[in-house]
């Protein structure tokens, strides 16, 4: 079911060579780790960080067997620590692929996908924030704030204010309830696009209920100071606020002497892979190698 992103891609700029080391801040169920751990044989080892403590669960049956990747529970935000934590050096690539993973769109009925009948969660961890926390306590103002900041939602002022009259008569729990909400708030023609009309409500409330571009922030300078010199650093991205952070910390680096920009421009999936994996269709991706 899981096709890892731009894989070919990623071998070809982050080059993998026996006896490296590499981090995977995103691991997933490992469709980019399995490959660079190939590559790496027989010395060099792979760290797979992963947040969601389900996918880790998954994961490990996926990767029995496979002694030269480690795995950590824990957030990319603190990449440095939990690198310090055993010692992960030295490190010669480091690959970010953002977001959700399938497995959560598809399997985990935590509410990320607006096709199913959910309960609003969107976390990749238990007990954190939640979407429905979102929706049915923060104050209209800033539900407006999030879904323009975030998602770029055009009607965000009529969908915030649709939410908030419909949590005063009753509270807002699965995201079937909420698709609907969004429709009642949106005009037809919105509902004919070429995306779903859930679409960027959805992003909007994944990135706030996980902090998603402050990690990525928090997460980027770490990776380029634990990078030896002339290590790769790969990050995929999914909308233009994260790639705007990879562009912006990628282009002052390189103005310090820090980095070297290896993709001048992001690269896309092709035709065939955007055919064969839908997925894939909005993924950039960012290369870049320490000075
Ligand atoms: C797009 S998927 C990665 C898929 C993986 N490259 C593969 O091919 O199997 C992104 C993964 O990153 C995890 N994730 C999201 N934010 C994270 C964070 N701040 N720290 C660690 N993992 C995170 C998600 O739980 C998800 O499993």
């Amino acid at each position: 079911m899981h096709q890892p992103v731009l894989l070919k891609e990623i071998l070809e700029y982050l080059n993998p060579k026996p006896g490296q080391n590499f981090i995977d801040c995103t691991i997933g169920l490992a469709g980019h780790a399995l490959s660079i751990a190939r590559r790496i044989l027989p010395q060099g080892k792979i760290l797979g960080i992963e947040l969601d403590k389900k996918v880790l669960k998954e994961l490990s049956q996926i990767i029995a067997g496979q002694e030269n990747i480690i795995l950590k529970q824990g957030n990319f935000a603190h990449l440095e620590k939990i690198v310090d934590q055993i010692d992960f050096r030295p490190i010669n690539g480091i690959l970010f692929d953002l977001g959700m993973s399938s497995w959560q769109i598809e399997e985990s009925g935590r509410g990320f996908s607006f096709q199913k009948d959910e309960p609003l969660l969107m976390s990749y961890q238990a007990g954190g924030l939640t979407a429905e926390k979102i929706v049915n306590q923060w104050p209209e103002e800033d539900l407006f704030k999030i879904l323009g900041e975030y998602g770029q939602e055009r009607y965000a002022r009529k969908i915030a204010q649709r939410i908030s009259q419909v949590r005063q008569i009753q509270p807002i729990k699965t995201t079937k309830q909420l698709v609907e909400i969004i429709a009642r708030a949106t005009p037809a023609q919105y509902h004919h696009q070429r995306i779903h009309l859930a679409t960027r409500t959805f992003q909007a409330l994944r990135i706030a209920v996980n902090d998603e571009l402050n990690n990525l922030k928090e997460a980027l300078p770490q990776a380029l100071e634990i990078l030896e010199r002339e290590g790769r650093l790969g990050i995929i991205s999914f909308h233009s606020l994260e790639d705007r952070i990879v562009k912006n910390f990628f282009r002052q680096a390189a103005q310090r002497g820090n980095l070297k920009i290896l993709t001048k421009k992001p690269v896309r999936p092709s035709q065939e892979e955007v055919i064969s994996n839908p997925r894939s269709r909005s993924a950039k991706l960012r290369v870049a190698s320490k000075q």
